[in-house]
């Protein structure tokens, strides 16, 4: 019969505002879950590209995770509620990742499993959308299918050459995914649909709670230590100037592998006590991290050093072993921000040696940091505030951090000693005789 209306069945009526909404939280939880797992995972990632190259893709996630929370307040206006609700069991899932039984079925399942799983929802979304009513948030979805397509082609890589040098822990990883995997078909997958709960309530393969690797694993191609300089153990040993200067600060850079470590760690901590915005915050600051450290790295690469001639020390990361993480985020805090005012001077010097690439690295370093030490004050508060009896005031926890790290300074054998004077050595040696 000919209806007495305009006719109004379009698909760009498919979705009404609440149910995009449903949708975008849907996708903003898994995001977060996969945030917290990469944090959590890099002090336990021996691999110097993956352990560096992963705050990359966990601050992209931040990203798109921020514009999708934002979204969805604007079209549930004006409830600010971001709830897990019938979602629970998709999100298991995705949680479940962080129990991974190995670094490398860690990545394996990123790069098989849950980035393409979000790859293919996006598109999906996108297909589907009015750009009319949703166009604000598919300009956003578009650079995240990009980001994740190249996520997916650099974790694939990244997963075979981490199971290539371990292929003891292969078929674990491999069963792992595959048992993830299952669930997540269970469940239904991460799609425009809500999930169904899990058939199977069985425990994984292999499930090993998470637990953060107090002990950092190291890339064993590098020079490792616990000391990277000698002037750390040795207040004879000058900081330097000319080549001993730009030496030193390349090293300082490419040993900020502690602060990506730590970045992860204080973010996994206390994602749930500080809540999103924290961990918005956390992931800038883990992915600034781990860009000095590679600038550092990419300097002596260009001056011709191997990696075996190029120290990597643990002292600052052991130094809070078995603390609080509250302590891991006061050493960021301080150890990071301390020399700020010299990297100005610094910058200056690399200028007069017409380094103009130690200048750059270390201007733009700068620029990171007047973030990273607003980020501290600001956190280090919101955690006081929460907790005034177990957390110190700034000046107190900068001093505990000082004692921490004193004691490990201390602890510094001949042999060490020995080590890292023969690599300086070595090192200043080879840029001396640079053609
Ligand atoms: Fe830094
Ligand atoms: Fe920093």
């Amino acid at each position: 019969m000919k209806s007495v209306y305009l006719p109004g069945d379009h698909e760009r009526g498919r979705w009404m505002r609440l149910d995009a909404a449903r949708i975008l939280k849907r996708y903003f939880f898994c995001e977060r879950a996969l945030i917290l797992s990469q944090a959590g995972w890099l002090a336990a990632i021996a691999s110097f590209d993956v352990k560096t190259i992963l705050p990359t893709f966990l601050w992209q996630d931040a990203m798109i995770a921020h514009a999708l929370r934002n979204r969805v307040f604007e079209l549930r206006f004006p409830s600010r509620m971001m709830e897990i609700g019938d979602d629970a069991p998709l999100i298991a899932v995705f949680d479940a990742a962080q129990d991974a039984p190995s670094a490398e079925a860690y990545v394996l399942a990123l790069a098989r499993l849950f980035k393409p799983a979000l790859l293919s929802a996006y598109r999906e979304y996108e297909q589907l959308a009015d750009d009319l009513s949703d166009g604000p948030i598919l300009r956003e979805l578009r650079s995240a299918i990009i980001e994740k397509m190249e996520q997916v082609a650099a974790l694939t890589g990244m997963a075979q050459s981490m199971m290539q040098a371990a292929p003891e822990r292969a078929a674990t990883a491999e069963a792992w995914v595959s048992a993830l995997g299952l669930r997540l078909m269970q469940v239904g997958g991460l799609s425009v649909e809500p999930p169904k709960p899990a058939r199977d309530q069985t425990e994984f393969v292999g499930r090993r709670s998470y637990q953060l690797a107090e002990i950092a694993a190291r890339d064993p191609r590098f020079h490792r230590c616990r000391y990277y300089w000698p002037d750390i153990t040795d207040a004879s040993f000058a900081y330097g100037t000319g080549i001993r200067l730009q030496l030193r600060s390349a090293v300082s850079h490419v040993n900020e592998v502690w602060a990506v470590e730590t970045g992860g760690a204080i973010l996994r901590a206390f994602a749930d006590e500080l809540g999103w915005e924290f961990i918005f915050d956390a992931a800038r600051w883990t992915y600034d991290e781990s860009r000095h450290t590679r600038m550092g790295y990419e300097r002596l690469k260009t001056w011709g050093y191997a990696l075996d001639e190029i120290p990597l020390g643990s002292y600052i990361y052991d130094s809070a072993r078995g603390q609080d993480p509250v302590i891991r985020l006061g050493m960021l805090h301080y150890f990071e921000t301390k020399n700020i005012g010299k990297k100005t001077k610094r910058a200056e010097a690399f200028a007069s040696y017409q380094d103009k690439l130690s200048q750059h690295d270390m201007d733009f370093d700068w620029a990171d940091e007047t973030i990273h030490a607003a980020y501290g004050h600001r956190w280090l508060d919101a955690l006081r505030e929460l907790r005034p009896d177990q957390v110190p005031d700034i000046d107190t926890l900068r001093q505990r951090c000082d004692e921490l790290v004193g004691r490990e300074v201390d602890a510094a054998t001949d042999a060490d000693r020995k080590d890292i004077g023969a690599v300086a050595l070595a090192m200043i040696e080879k840029a001396e005789h640079l053609p």
